[in-house]
C-alpha cells in the first residue's frame, strides 16, 4: 500500500469510529474492494477512484442536518495535508459531492469515468444480502416501522422530498434499492448487481409471505 492511501486508511478509519454499522469502516472496505474489482475491467485512474471509495461517506450529509457540502470539506482539508495535485483534490471531491442517489435526483453538474466506479462500488452495498442488512440496520438506528402495508411506496422525483422520507424501511427497496441495478454505469458492476437484485426479490417475497401468514 502505498504512504497516500495508507494515511487516507488512517484517517477514514478514525473518523468513521462511531458511525452506524450500515456507513462504517467496514463498508468502506467493502466499497474500496468493490472498486478495485470493477477496475480490472475499466479504464480509470485508479488513485482517484481509490481516494474517492476511501473518503465518500467521511461526514455523510443524512447525519449532518442534510449539509451536502460537509463531506467534501473535509475530504478536501485532509487531501491538501498529503502530497498531491490540486486537480486530483477537486477531482475527488466532485464525486463525493455527486455520487449518491440523492444527487441522482438533482442536476448532476459533473461526470467522469472515476464517479461512474466509485458510485456503482458504492450501490453494489446497497444491495443483496448486505443491501438488506444495512436497509434494517439504518432503520432501526432511526427507529423507523420494519414494515406498515398502509403507507404507501412513493415515487421519489426530486431530493428535497427524498431527504425528508421516514418512510418503513420495506419501502426503501421499492424507493431505492430495486431501483439500483438498472443504474449501474459499467459492465462489471451491472453483472454482480443482477444476481443481488434476484436476492432481494425473494427476500421480499418471503417476508410478505410470513407476514400474511402464508408461510
Ligand atoms: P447514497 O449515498 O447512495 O445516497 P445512502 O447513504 O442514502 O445512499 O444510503 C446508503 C444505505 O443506507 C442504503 O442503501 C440503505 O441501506 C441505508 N438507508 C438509507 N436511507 C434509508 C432508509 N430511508 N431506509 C432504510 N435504509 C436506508
Ligand atoms: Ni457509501
Amino acid at each position: 500500500m502505498n504512504k497516500i492511501i495508507e494515511s487516507t486508511v488512517a484517517f477514514v478509519q478514525d473518523r468513521l469510529k462511531f458511525a452506524e454499522s450500515g456507513h462504517d469502516w467496514s463498508h468502506i472496505q467493502r466499497v474500496w474492494n468493490n472498486t478495485k474489482l470493477i477496475l480490472q475491467t475499466e479504464e480509470a485512474d485508479y488513485q482517484i477512484c481509490e481516494l474517492a471509495a476511501l473518503l465518500h461517506d467521511i461526514a455523510d450529509s443524512k447525519f449532518h442536518d442534510g449539509d451536502e457540502s460537509i463531506g467534501p470539506r473535509v475530504a478536501g482539508e485532509f487531501l491538501s495535508s498529503l502530497d498531491l495535485d490540486k486537480e486530483v483534490i477537486d477531482h475527488v471531491q466532485k464525486i463525493i459531492l455527486n455520487m449518491s442517489f440523492k444527487a441522482s435526483l438533482g442536476e448532476i453538474a459533473f461526470h467522469s469515468k472515476e464517479l461512474e466506479i466509485v458510485q456503482d462500488a458504492d450501490r453494489l452495498d446497497a444491495i443483496g444480502a448486505i443491501g438488506v442488512a444495512r436497509a434494517f440496520n439504518y432503520g432501526g438506528h432511526k427507529n423507523r416501522e420494519m414494515y406498515n402495508p398502509n403507507i404507501a411506496v412513493q415515487e421519489y422525483q426530486d431530493k428535497e422530498s427524498y431527504k425528508h422520507s421516514e418512510a418503513p424501511t420495506i419501502n426503501h427497496f421499492h424507493e431505492k434499492l430495486l431501483l439500483l441495478k438498472d443504474k449501474m454505469n459499467t459492465k462489471a458492476a451491472q453483472a454482480i448487481a443482477e444476481k443481488r437484485h434476484e436476492f432481494m426479490l425473494s427476500f421480499l417475497d418471503e417476508f410478505y409471505a410470513e407476514w400474511e401468514g402464508k408461510r
